[in-house]
């Protein structure tokens, strides 16, 4: 049974043309919480405001009708998808470096520690952000080259979130059993344990998995943000492209000033993991086409005791598809519903 906090139906909807997001209950309740701030960014006329009124109305429906959506998505790529690249779609040890098999092999010894691991990765300037070697050149090669294939194919594809209007959603394409889940448990847990340990005391028991993709007359950049994950990772596939470096600053709710960003340079198969928690952004693209991968691990014991969007115990909500992480841990503690 997957569930959603009730939250993700209202909740941080993002606005393009204003690059905010808001939370959305009804249109009068909006034009209360926000005709100041968008009149202040030049879009208080009658016309701007019905223009994003619509299109915050568009993207609640996305969210209410993810489900069937999910299910019918599902239904076509199994019935019309031909894979071009099978061995991608299964994770194997020739795709991963030398270099990440030597730190995973650290960790794996029961005296592993945090300092152990420290001194084998690079501990970027963003606090709590690490990177290291992750997928070997030729894996990144022929992945894209899948990705290439999986865009080019005319299946319906689902969008990562809110502000990425390109990309794929892995699990639907059947990346989920035999790459991501041991790619998680048996690769990336081990890191993150020593590296965020009270994040993932219990485990990161799900996760959402999608490749983000960036090129010019596409999506470019991507706004200031926190994600919907308790740890992220996030590859650089390549292909070839300038600009696109990411920008860290503080942790949700701590004020962020412009020159206290910190920038990090995307390396082809090297992956970063960070905090859910840290805000972050993408500078905009300068040339080429640039695909990542995103996982956004989740720990159930962390976000069924807090929503990490709306900041309060989850109300949960079970959902047909993919959901974000929750699990009912008792019957009477929440209000649950079908939708
Ligand atoms: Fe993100
Ligand atoms: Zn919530």
């Amino acid at each position: 049974m997957e569930f959603r906090c009730s939250c993700f139906f209202w909740r941080n909807v993002y606005v393009k043309r204003c690059a905010l997001h808001v939370n959305y209950r009804n249109d009068e309740d909006f034009l209360v919480n926000y005709k100041k701030v968008l009149t202040e960014s030049g879009n208080g006329d009658e016309a701007s405001l019905k223009d994003i009124v619509s299109e915050i109305e568009e993207e609640v429906a996305r969210r209410k009708n993810y489900g069937e959506q999910y299910v019918e998505r599902c239904r076509v790529i199994a019935e019309k998808f031909k894979k071009k690249h099978p061995s991608v779609y299964t994770l194997s040890e020739t795709q991963l470096t030398p270099k990440f098999k030597e730190i995973l092999t650290y960790c794996q010894q029961p005296n592993a520690n945090r300092n152990g691991l420290l001194s084998m990765i690079k501990t970027e300037a963003a606090a709590e952000v690490y990177s290291f070697s992750l997928f070997t050149d030729e894996f990144c090669d022929q992945l894209t080259a899948e990705l290439d294939h999986i865009e080019a194919s005319p299946v319906p594809k689902g969008r990562p979130n809110s502000m990425n209007n390109y990309g794929i959603l892995l699990e639907e394409f059947g990346f989920h059993k035999s790459f991501m889940v041991p790619l998680r448990t048996q690769y990336l847990m081990p890191l993150a344990r020593l590296l965020f340990s009270i994040w993932v005391e219990d485990g990161l028991d799900s996760h959402k998995a999608f490749i983000v993709r960036y090129a010019l007359g596409e999506d470019l950049d991507l706004s200031y943000h926190f994600d919907n994950a308790e740890v992220t990772l996030n590859v650089s596939l390549g292909k070839k492209f300038t600009g696109g470096d990411l920008y860290f600053g503080k942790m949700k709710h701590e004020e962020t000033r412009e020159n206290e960003l910190v920038e990090y340079s995307h390396v082809k198969g090297q992956a970063i993991l960070h905090r859910g928690y840290h805000m972050h952004g993408a500078r905009p693209l300068v040339d080429g086409c640039r695909y990542n991968l995103i996982i956004w691990m989740r720990s159930s014991s962390v976000r069924n005791d807090l929503c990490p969007m709306c900041n309060e115990k989850p109300d949960l909500v079970q959902c047909t598809g993919p959901g974000d992480g929750f699990t009912r841990t008792s019957p009477h503690q929440y209000n649950c519903q079908t939708i």
